[in-house]
């Protein structure tokens, strides 16, 4: 059977953390003080990076293309004029706007990298998991999908800086839900006299508990907290969420299904 062709996350995040620790790099000293061979490596670890993007972004016709390659279209010409300018700024020359690359690393980090981190890798990695997370209960399955879905909505809406109203609602909407799926699932439970209820019923308060968490990043309200609130949705609730359904909820859809009989 020839292999197929899978999408690496993994290795995407690695290229993220690799363009965003020079990017930094770059934002964090002096304008005076980047050297040429700074900028350079940061604009090809950038150009590579984007490469990649594009690439998985084609594989699993990401929707959003248009927005993610928005923002380094816009200043990586710049960000290379700045690196010609740079090698004329060491050879002798005085250039004049030295500032330029600081600000242009800022905005690639804001507009662009942060997007690619926070709405393209979840969602390549919903994609990926997609076929793994089915259980072949219809009900099930349908709940997890648009449990997902409110999960990548809370990040879109964080990102664009909605209002804490606006986070509100899809908070709450996202408990509401939870609350629906978990009541469906431990009701199958019920039905079937699933034997580990218990410890499975113990494990949904956990993911109650960790939603209303958020409420506390959302105290803060600057940057950091946006930063905290995104990873710890994408971290902690996504992989939560994954972990469960792979072990937890399998265990109990295969219980269910040996004594209850095929659903589909
Ligand atoms: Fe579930
Ligand atoms: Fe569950």
């Amino acid at each position: 059977m020839s292999e197929k062709k899978t999408l690496n996350v993994s290795t995407l995040s690695k290229s993220f953390d690799d363009v965003s620790s020079l990017m930094q790099g770059i934002i964090d000293t002096p304008p005076e003080k980047i050297k040429t061979k700074e900028l350079k490596h940061c604009i090809s670890a950038l150009e590579n990076f984007k490469k990649y993007t594009d690439l998985l972004m084609d594989s699993c016709a990401y929707k959003n293309k248009s927005t993610i390659n928005s923002g380094i279209e816009k200043y990586l010409p710049d960000l290379n004029n700045l690196q010609l300018e740079l090698e004329v700024y060491y050879g002798g020359k005085n250039i004049k706007n030295l500032s330029q690359i600081k600000q242009l690393a800022e905005k690639i980090y804001d507009d662009y990298l942060l997007k690619v981190k926070y709405e393209l890798i979840p969602y390549i990695n919903s994609r990926m998991f997609s076929r793994k997370l089915i259980t072949g209960v219809r009900i099930i399955d349908a709940q997890h999908k648009a449990l997902f879905t409110f999960m990548d909505k809370f990040v879109s809406r964080v990102i664009n800086e909605s209002s804490n109203e606006d986070l509100e609602k899809v908070q709450r909407f996202l408990i509401k839900y939870t609350h629906i799926h978990f009541n469906e699932e431990e009701k199958l439970m019920e039905e079937s006299g699933y034997p580990r209820k218990r410890a499975h019923k113990s494990e949904h308060k956990d993911f109650v508990d960790m939603i209303e968490k958020i409420d506390r990043f959302k105290e803060g309200g600057n940057e950091s907290s946006i930063d905290e609130i995104l990873r710890y949705i994408y971290f902690d609730l996504n992989q939560w969420f994954i972990n469960h359904i792979l072990k937890s909820d399998r265990d109990f859809v295969e219980f269910h299904k040996n004594r209850m009989g095929d659903e589909d």
